[in-house]
């Protein structure tokens, strides 16, 4: 143990005030203390401890842990710990910044959401892996994530799994009524309220409206829908008549079709995923994860569930946003090169494999969709490969998570009913331009 110079003082004062025993139980106490926080730790057989940082896992994480396991058989010397942090990306991006900020050597492999990888590799937070993949590995992978992991021409990250918002619908109810799936929101709305008048309690539509980033990706993907954005070649076109229409429906799905409840605007994936599987709504937008629990034996809706695009206001327009999950190394990690072997390990086409089939997290690699045996358990996994080729990112840049924090309590104040869309988008505007020209 290092001792400080001011623990040096301490110990001194202490020596004057205690008697020796005491001092040297106090004294083995601080050590235990100090030595258990530090990085560097060595598991009781001489292991390196590797600690990795991930969001909770939805539904059953004991075949992720298996397969965790899997690495340290095949790896003798390592041990991984893996810490879990909440669910929601916004508090895991805050517990990055704060520790990265600290130079905190506390984690070494960390699962980054697909906004934040420009930001961290501005900052020097994480270490370039550009050679880990060779370059035909580098093609398999989707190209929205390969972008999104790409800074100033060198890989920070490499894609674990993707995501795309899609549409749930009940099967059963739809056909029992004799509905196909709906492709615009319109058919969407007069489904809803169709089957809501015939079942008894049951919500039309559930969707993500809490203020945070999850509400983004669903706001764009109804700006996208009627041919919107937020910024088109560096401009800020966010408070165009395209977005303001899109985020008054929004708003009406809750008070003037009454499809969806008031406790969409406070809800996050979990709990309409929660809603939507123990058979309480005909629709929900959600990622891709959900599938594998509602198939789950036991699963109230069970074979009952279909997945298609999400509608749009013009035909054609159906877009995603593009969600997922990439992993990279803590620049100040004191075990980079076991870092990269995890990496490696958890990224390769069976470890991501085993993740489809067991947990739902969608392969970051194309190859994937052709595998036999996934399409076999998976059959709605082939069709997802379009939806993640065309699926959009929101804005690739450094200052992502400053245009975003401008954008969650404007979405939020709009389908809230606390201001206007057009005073919410005009305000958002504003404040994003001040952002992009500060960053200039
Ligand atoms: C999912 C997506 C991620 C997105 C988040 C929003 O985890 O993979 O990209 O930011 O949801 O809640």
């Amino acid at each position: 143990m290092n001792l400080t110079p001011i623990s040096l003082k301490l110990t001194r004062i202490m020596q004057t005030l205690l008697p020796p025993r005491r001092l040297l139980l106090i004294l083995l106490i601080i050590a235990f203390v100090v030595i258990g926080c530090n990085n560097g730790e060595k598991a009781d057989d001489g292991s390196t401890i590797l600690v990795f940082k991930h969001g909770k896992i939805a539904g059953d994480p004991e075949e992720f842990i298996k397969l965790l396991k899997k690495f340290e058989n095949e790896n003798p010397g390592i041990k991984v710990r893996d810490e879990t942090l909440p669910a929601s990306t916004d508090e895991q991006h805050q517990f990055y910044v704060i520790n990265l900020e600290g130079k905190s050597s506390d984690f070494d492999v960390m699962s980054m959401d697909v906004i934040w990888v420009p930001e961290f590799a501005k900052a020097g937070w994480i270490r370039d892996l550009s050679h880990l993949p060779d370059e035909e590995e580098k093609k398999d992978f989707f190209p929205g994530p390969m972008k999104a992991v790409t800074y100033g021409g060198r890989l920070y990250a490499i894609p674990w799994y993707i995501d795309a918002g899609i549409l749930y619908y009940r099967k059963d109810l739809l056909g029992k009524y004799g509905f196909s799936p709906p492709e615009t929101w319109d058919e969407l709305v007069k489904i809803s309220l169709y089957i809501m008048k015939r079942e008894k309690e049951i919500y039309g539509f559930l969707w993500q409206g809490k203020q945070y980033e999850g509400l983004v990706c669903n706001v764009l993907e109804y700006f996208w829908g009627n041919g919107g954005d937020v910024l088109r070649s560096g401009e800020v076109v966010i408070d165009g008549k395209e977005n303001i229409y899109a985020l008054k429906f929004m708003r009406d799905l809750i008070v003037k079709y009454k499809i969806s409840p008031p406790l969409v605007t406070t809800a996050i994936e979990e709990p309409t995923r929660h809603l939507f599987g123990n058979g309480k709504a005909v629709f929900m937008r959600n990622w891709p994860y959900a599938w594998n629990i509602f198939e789950k034996e036991g699963s109230p809706v069970k074979g009952k569930v279909g997945v298609a695009l999400l509608p749009s206001f013009i035909e054609g327009y159906s877009a995603s946003t593009l969600g997922g999950w990439q992993l990279g190394v803590n620049r100040y990690s004191r075990h980079p090169g076991e870092a990269e072997k995890l990496i490696k390990f958890l990224s390769q086409p069976e470890s991501q494999k085993t993740l489809a089939l067991t947990i739902g997290y969608k392969p970051s690699r194309k190859s994937l969709y052709d595998d036999a045996e996934l399409k076999r358990a998976q059959p709605f996994v082939a069709s997802l490969y379009e939806v993640f080729m065309k699926a959009r990112p929101r804005p690739v840049t450094p200052y992502y998570v400053m245009i975003t924090q401008v954008m969650q309590p404007e979405f939020s104040a709009a389908i809230s009913g606390i201001k206007t869309p057009e005073q919410a988008l005009e305000s958002a505007s504003k404040q994003i331009k001040h952002i992009l020209k500060a960053e200039e």
